[in-house]
């Protein structure tokens, strides 16, 4: 692809603006096709009266799961023509309005699969054996002696695993659960024949689900349909000795059905990598309590899928901004129709 075919509107190369400091190569990537402003902060979000203001003259957005991509900010943008979504998520965005007015919309699936199933499995053991506690515990001087109950947790090996939600996560962590032994069941839209037979799991209702397993793990997309999807009803169903894993976004758990579910032990702990509100408030009622590891949205957080995540995203806008079909269009109701 040449300058000459990359020309946006009045003869110039195509603006992008990026909303947060991404890693230079892939910076150096974007800026070879076009012309280029970044919020240079690494650990500040740009602030939405600054994205107001460059969204009004940008060809391409490079955005995070951070920014509100509404409504009211796509009818500032006439010239917009794609938001590469540096996540697999894309709840930040209302795609129905890109859509409509011609916008892709991208995000970065598969890259990050196996590293967030991963972390789904460390808040899985760390709840589950009181990884967090022990360590909190010992180094604030309680370690006097061995004894017989002390810290005591529950099984992983041999226990049944409820999985809500089975994309690509939910089988990657369906994998890893072989490994212990795991009794898998799963509840999704649809039932997927093939993954039942290749990973030996069994999809049941919801209900069902929630009443058999020792460890539910929320890995759904979060749409209006899913919102509160875990809600007082759903958390009375579980076991007391049960564990309630989420790692996908904190709106499908509805936070203070949860909190009285874990104070009353009407179950037995959780992990949350996600909120409600990010970044959680320190005063919130679920960081008062010793059966909740909590962690400030890492599941993907590893330095080679992060850098995958930020090179599938850069390659999703400069394909959009070449007129090719990115490979990961979210909105493909917007093909025919693009601006
Ligand atoms: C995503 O990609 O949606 C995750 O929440 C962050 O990796």
């Amino acid at each position: 692809m040449n300058y000459y075919e990359l020309k946006g509107v009045n003869g110039l190369k195509p603006k992008v603006y990026i909303t947060r400091k991404i890693p230079s190569q892939i910076l150096g990537k974007i800026k070879d096709s076009f012309d280029v402003t970044m919020w240079n902060e690494e650990e500040t979000p740009v602030p939405r009266e600054e994205l107001e203001r460059q969204i009004q003259t940008v060809d391409g957005l490079y955005c995070l799961l951070t920014e509100s991509i509404d409504r009211e900010l796509l009818e500032m943008a006439p010239n917009l023509k794609i938001i590469s979504n540096m996540a697999v998520g894309y709840n930040n965005i209302d795609v129905e309005s890109a859509t409509e007015k011609g916008i892709m919309v991208t995000n970065t699936p598969g890259v990050l699969t196996e590293t967030t199933a991963d972390l789904t499995f460390a808040l899985l053991m760390s709840t589950s054996r009181r990884i967090v506690e022990s360590d909190r515990y010992l180094r604030e001087g309680n370690w006097k002696t061995w004894s017989p109950m002390l810290l005591t947790g529950q099984d992983i090996y041999d226990a049944t695993l409820g999985i809500i939600g089975l994309g690509r996560i939910g089988e990657a962590v369906a994998r890893r659960a072989a490994g212990f032994n795991m009794n898998v069941l799963y509840h999704n839209r649809s039932r997927k024949l093939e993954a039942e037979q290749e990973l030996g799991i069994t999809y049941t209702s919801m209900e069902t689900l929630l009443k058999e397993s020792d460890f539910v793990c929320v890995l759904t997309p979060y749409t209006p349909e899913t919102k509160n999807l875990i809600d007082r009803e759903e958390l009375a169903l579980m076991k007391e000795t049960a564990i309630l894993v989420n790692t996908s976004r904190g709106g499908i758990v509805n936070e203070e059905a949860l909190y009285l579910a874990l104070k009353n032990e009407k179950i037995w702990a959780a992990g949350l990598d996600v909120f409600e509100e990010e970044p959680v408030s320190l005063g919130h009622p679920l960081l008062t309590l010793s059966n909740v590891v909590v962690l400030p949205h890492i599941g993907s957080a590893s330095k080679k899928t992060r850098l995958k995540m930020a090179d599938v995203a850069a390659d999703n806008l400069i394909m959009g901004l070449q007129n090719l079909s990115p490979k990961h269009l979210v909105n493909a109701k917007v093909v025919g129709n693009q601006r």
